[in-house]
């Protein structure tokens, strides 16, 4: 069975070979496919997801879908704590969140589950299954969308999604032992649109969209509402999936105590999150508007052009 499951990742492995390709961010290249570029780590995974015949949607699935750097670990999170809250005391040392990663508790479809020649048998995972990905919108699994799976989308401003970006790519660099991309070039393959999953811009324009057509199915959010007003969304959220607060459970505080153990500070200094584990990577500084301190004002500019653009007449702002 390994060696189908090889055969299959290289099938796959070859048709990406033949895609059109850029330098990449911490890949030697970045791949696109269906419109969007992919990092040769994660392409031939995000094919077989694809394929039918290696992932089928249950109408029950919940799809936590990101950008990278958007709040995908805080999110996850998040989601993790409201849909199991009836299973495991939110204010227990023995929570999960409390020794392990956000991103195992909801596992990424190409960044964990189908990666390393891997087909996973997603039927051992309890229902309902929280699966996260960065697959753009057109390009997720067609059963995903025939069944109407709930799919939650977080977007987050494109300055600081670009500056913490370029941070963690960095940092993953220097565990690869590469020299650092420098910030005006990442900022360059950006505008053009290629980056990880980009461009951006039609990334968030997918979902969006999506979320206006079937907004029973797909819910958007964004990372600097969740952080003026985290009750707020977190109610959103529950209730989007189907398990909302009742209002003992929000006299009780069981909102608080959520958005206590997902913050910033808690998840970071949990044990499976600190210093000497790459996990560490996914937490910086949890802020908004960072990016004023490393972008110059003829980039901010520039950015601010593009996503004008690039958004007009969509009803969208970021
Ligand atoms: P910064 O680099 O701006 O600090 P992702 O999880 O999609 O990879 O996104 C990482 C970004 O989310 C980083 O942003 C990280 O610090 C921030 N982040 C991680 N956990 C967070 C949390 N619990 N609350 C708010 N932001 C968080």
């Amino acid at each position: 069975q390994q060696k189908e499951e090889e055969n299959t990742y290289k099938r796959y492995e070859e048709t990406m070979s033949s895609l059109p390709r850029e330098k990449g961010w911490f890949t030697e290249h970045i791949y696109r496919h269906q419109g969007f570029w992919y990092p040769s780590y994660y392409l031939p995974g995000v094919m077989v997801v694809q394929d039918q015949n290696h992932f089928q949607a249950h109408a029950s699935d919940i799809l936590l879908a990101t950008s990278p750097k958007c709040g995908t670990t805080w999110f996850s999170a998040i989601v993790f704590a409201v849909v199991n809250r009836k299973l495991y005391t939110i204010s227990s040392q023995k929570h999960p969140l409390c020794t392990f990663s956000p991103h195992d508790l909801v596992p990424r479809l190409e960044h964990t589950l189908y990666i390393n020649n891997r087909i996973p048998d997603l039927d051992m995972l309890p229902s309902p299954r929280l699966l996260g990905t960065h697959i753009p919108y057109s390009s997720l699994p067609q059963s995903v969308l025939d069944l109407g799976c709930r799919v939650i989308y977080i977007c987050r401003n494109p300055k600081d999604t670009f500056v913490s970006m370029w941070h963690f790519i960095n940092k993953i660099r220097a565990a690869m032992s590469k020299s650092p991309l420098p910030l005006e070039e990442a900022f360059d393959m950006l505008c053009a649109g290629a980056s990880d999953f980009g461009p951006f811009w039609d990334h968030a324009l997918g979902y969006w969209r999506a979320s206006l057509h079937r907004p029973q199915c797909v819910l958007f959010l964004k990372y600097e509402e969740m952080k003026a007003d985290p009750a707020v969304h977190v109610e959103r959220l529950a209730k989007f999936m189907g398990c909302p607060f009742s209002s003992e459970e929000v006299k009780e505080g069981v909102v608080d105590d959520i958005i206590r153990l997902c913050s910033f500070e808690s998840l970071s200094s949990s044990e499976v999150n600190k210093p000497g584990s790459m996990l560490k990577f996914y937490f910086r500084q949890g802020k908004v508007g960072d990016s004023v301190n490393y972008l110059t004002s003829g980039m901010i500019e520039r950015l601010e052009q593009i996503t004008e653009n690039k958004l007009h007449g969509s009803g969208l702002t970021l």
